[in-house]
């Protein structure tokens, strides 16, 4: 695409001005056709300088999720080596499991700007509004056991909370096992989900859903979620293109995937991951299914299941699958 070309020329002329005939020369296309992709992408919202006699610069880009941008700052093999991108979709998980179901190859990724049905854990919904953050899903095809599959949530908290580090330079706290909060507000939410095929006991494709709230102010959220949701640019102050931190969470995951890292790291990658954890050491409220009890958060166990201490004193586990928790602060 012309349009594409020209503007990785501007963008590699870095601050200096490259002439609309240089380009047009480069790219051995006409000068309109360089006018009419600026034009194009001015209209996108790029803002380009113009000056007459010294010719284009490139100033800033928007805050789109195309793959273009998403792809300026990847720098993976497997993740993100097809990039799939919605405007608007029901659901970027809904759309990964029917695209690995056709046989996507490992690492695609779906990401959209807005969900109209985003899903949470518990089949509940998920706040998934346009423009203001980032609703992605990336499919892996591990060859691993069902029963190790909580790992996975693991790597995802710890990509999205190494991204977050690197761009805002603060942590999240992590809330077992798939929420990232800021100040025990939710910032973000990672839904894992996977395909298992019963003869063999293997696992055909796992999807690792993460949704994040980036710059969402708080009059934008629904009544229910305003005291206990936040943004990263409410929290934090600073504002990122959702590109650069949907890239970066895509090579920090790529670096605690790719050649079985997960695996053959497990438990420092869970040591790390516990010291992100928010809750041990507090009482929390243990949620399955309709019956609810107050236990003391003690520790996580080899696999990154929950290990609590009841109201008799009597230690149980919990595994992700089965329970819902609310730290006693937002309760
Ligand atoms: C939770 O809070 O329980 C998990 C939320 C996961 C949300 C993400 S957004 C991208 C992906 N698509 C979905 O429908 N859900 C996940």
């Amino acid at each position: 695409m012309i349009k594409e070309s020209v503007l990785d020329k501007l963008i590699n002329s870095k601050t200096e001005y490259i002439s609309g005939e240089k380009i047009s020369r480069q790219l051995n296309v006409s000068r309109t056709a360089v006018c009419k992709a600026i034009k194009a992408l001015r209209q996108q919202g790029y803002n380009i300088e113009s000056s007459t006699k010294k010719g284009y610069r490139f100033l800033d880009s928007p805050d789109i999720l195309s793959e273009y941008e998403i792809r300026r700052y990847l720098n993976s093999d497997i993740i993100g080596k097809k990039i799939v991108v919605h405007e608007s979709i029901d659901s970027t998980n809904r759309a990964a499991k029917e695209l690995a179901e056709q046989g996507a190859p490992e690492g695609t990724v779906i990401i959209a700007n807005e969900q109209t049905s985003g899903k949470g854990r518990f089949s509940r919904s998920f706040f998934s509004p346009p423009d203001k953050g980032i609703w992605m899903t990336v499919i892996l095809r591990p060859l691993v056991e069902p029963s190790k599959a909580t790992i996975f949530t693991v790597i995802a908290a710890l990509a999205v909370n190494n991204a977050v580090q690197k761009l805002y330079g603060s942590r999240l706290q992590i809330k077992w096992t798939n929420d990232l909060l800021f100040n025990y507000k939710k910032v973000s939410g990672i839904l894992t989900e996977m395909n298992i095929e019963a003869e063999t006991n293997t696992v055909q494709y796992v999807v690792i859903g993460i949704g994040i709230n980036v710059s969402t102010k708080k009059e934008d959220f629904p009544k229910e979620l305003k005291d206990n949701a936040t943004s990263l640019l409410q929290a934090t102050k600073k504002a990122q293109k959702r590109a650069k931190l949907a890239a970066t969470i895509l090579n920090e995951l790529e670096a605690l995937y790719k050649d079985s890292f997960y695996l053959k790291n497990k438990s420092l990658l869970l040591a790390l991951y516990r010291n992100d954890l928010c809750m041990l050491g507090k009482e929390v409220r243990l949620i399955q299914g309709n019956s609810q009890s107050i236990v003391t958060a003690v520790d996580i166990d080899k696999n990154g299941a929950l290990i609590v201490r009841k109201g008799d004193k009597s230690i149980a586990t919990v595994n992700s699958g089965e329970v819902s928790l609310k730290l006693e602060e937002d309760a």
